[in-house]
């Protein structure tokens, strides 16, 4: 593996094997002393052209407890605000001989594009509405740990499905683990062509979050990206909030196993209510957790190789 663009490139024994590293990993964030040897010698650059808190500092300190060198840049502090374009900036960082660039961009394909022009491993943190697949590893780590397999298990991946890169790396994992997906929107923010999607991949779409949630094990909230949106996609706040917002009544209608994920940020009182994002089933700050872990076994992937040890 040489880079991580998006889960469609990655086998099923790619996916578990990046899960079963991270098993180990995880173990690193309970000791007192967080450092592995792994990564000696290594340089790692977090190019950021995006806002984020959980990608940006787990991937900062997955590479600082495997002992790499991390930098963090971002689109505002870099010579991009002087004119200078992507390929050069993103040439510029190659030529100092960094091994791997994690990079967030508002435009879908960027990450793809810029291994094209690098020789440094590229990994993938979100580009456009395109895909976010350490989003979908760390939560299908989330889910396995609940779970074990998930072969057959329920996902109802609820909200602004239009926008989010979430959906599509998510989408994309949990259906190569064996999952059963059902896909809840308003009309207006289901992607369009999503017909002919759903009959080719595989998955359900509902307009009734109230008769989807019993049937559910997993009920993945998705935020409304309001930052993404030039019209108006639904009336009014209060009203999205009524209709999809995953609300205390929803609770009660909850098989009692089932577990509610968040990829966070979360917008309280709008897709979520907080006596959701609090319940004693939100596996919310769990995902967060597994981020750092997953994200220590994709670089170790990239970097590390085969066989060495963890
Ligand atoms: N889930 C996620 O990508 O969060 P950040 O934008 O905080 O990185």
């Amino acid at each position: 593996m040489k880079h991580l663009l998006s889960i469609e490139d990655l086998s099923r024994e790619e996916i578990d094997s990046i899960l079963d590293t991270a098993v180990s990993m995880q173990d690193v964030q309970h000791r007192d002393v967080k450092k592995l040897p792994t990564l000696r010698g290594r340089t790692i650059i977090n190019f950021f052209f995006e806002d984020s808190t959980r990608t940006r500092s787990s991937f900062e300190l997955a590479g600082k407890w495997m002992s790499a060198d991390t930098i963090n840049l971002s689109g505002k502090g870099s010579s991009l605000s002087k004119g200078e374009s992507l390929r050069d900036t993103v040439l510029t960082v190659d030529a100092m001989g960094v091994d791997l660039i994690v990079i967030r961009h508002p435009a879908s394909g960027a990450p793809k594009q810029v291994a094209e022009w690098v020789n440094c491993s590229i990994v993938n943190a979100g580009d456009g509405t395109h895909e976010h697949p350490s989003q979908a590893l760390l939560d299908a780590y989330t889910l396995r740990r609940e779970f074990g397999d998930l072969q057959g298990r329920h996902v109802a991946i609820v909200g602004d499905l239009t926008h989010s890169r979430v959906l599509r790396s998510n989408l994309l994992c949990l259906r190569k683990l064996g999952a059963r997906i059902t896909l809840v929107a308003p009309p207006t923010l289901m992607p369009s062509g999503i017909a002919s999607w759903s009959e080719r991949d595989g998955f359900a779409t509902s307009h009734d979050l109230d008769a989807v949630l019993p049937t559910v094990d997993v009920v993945m909230m998705l935020r409304v990206q309001r930052e993404r949106m030039a019209g108006g996609y639904f009336p009014t706040a209060r009203e999205y909030a009524v209709t999809y917002g995953l609300s205390p009544r929803r609770l009660d209608l909850l098989p009692d196993h089932a577990v509610i994920t968040h990829p966070g940020p979360m917008n309280r009182g709008l897709e979520i209510s907080a006596d959701a994002a609090d319940a004693v089933r939100s596996r919310i700050l769990d995902q967060v957790s597994a981020g750092v872990a997953v994200r220590m076994s994709i670089l170790y992937h990239l970097l590390a190789g085969e066989g060495s040890a963890t």
